[in-house]
């Protein structure tokens, strides 16, 4: 069941994703050679803290902290540790908070240092695949026209989308339906309606779409250790168009 949220319902869901989106604000400058994933899950729990709200993935099965560090070939959940980021690296920074009751969850990923040109190519088109998805989390469509939209602009560009994570509804709950898959054709799936709020979040391989989880149980990988990107937003959809929340 698609749990839908009244205008009021939605502001208290702004509130956590505004904490979301100054974490990723005020991480950026702290994406810099030398420093830990750990320095910068520190930085993101304390700030989430000092705001009164929870990091939400701490705990959440298991998962062992606030933020998942995601460096080059790693695709998603990577888990901060004394490993230094270095230059040329790209790192996937994936953030959620609940306060108040309700959930946000956000992603970037960010260049440290200078980056090689395929690299930077690849930043570029997974953030325009989220902007892309984006346009199409319009209230009449169906759900499938935002995987549709996602999938046609990285395969484009030569790129693929992994097909084993999806987005997801959000809102009490971290994940609610529906999934909100990354491919797949137009016109398919349930109506958009105004107060669905949906996590947008494509992620983008360079190579093949295939991953693997390493054994800590957590690290999904390329499986050709090709480099990979996710940019996700967390958005409402209302009667007078998408209010991306996590902006
Ligand atoms: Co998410």
């Amino acid at each position: 069941m698609i749990v839908l949220k009244s205008d009021d319902e939605i502001k208290r869901m702004a509130d956590a994703c505004r904490i979301v989106a100054e974490v990723l604000e005020g991480i950026r400058e702290r994406v810099v050679p030398g420093v830990t994933t750990k320095d910068l899950d520190g930085f993101a729990e304390s700030y989430i803290r000092s705001k009164g709200a929870r990091p939400a993935f701490k705990g959440y099965r298991g998962y062992p902290a606030s933020v998942c560090t995601s460096i080059n070939e790693q695709v998603v959940h990577g888990i901060p540790s004394s490993a230094r980021i270095r230059e040329g690296d790209i790192i996937s920074l994936d953030i959620g908070v609940e306060y108040n009751g309700f959930y946000g969850d956000a992603a970037v990923t960010l260049p440290v240092g200078s980056i090689r040109k395929e690299a930077k190519k690849l930043l570029s088109v997974t953030e325009r695949a989220l902007e892309s998805g984006m346009e199409k989390a319009v209230a009449g469509n169906r759900l499938s026209d935002i995987s549709s939209a996602i999938q046609q602009c990285v395969e484009s560009e030569g790129f693929s989308v992994v097909r084993n994570f999806v987005g997801h509804g959000i809102g009490r709950e971290l994940h609610e339906e529906p999934q909100v898959p990354n491919f797949g054709r137009p016109g398919e799936g349930p109506e958009l309606v105004p107060g669905m709020t949906l996590a947008i979040e494509p992620m983008v391989n360079a190579g093949n779409w295939e991953v693997l989880i390493l054994n800590d149980g957590w690290t999904a990988v390329t499986k050709d250790r090709s480099l990979s990107a996710h940019y996700e937003h967390t958005v409402a959809i209302t009667k007078n168009g998408l209010d991306i929340l996590t902006k």
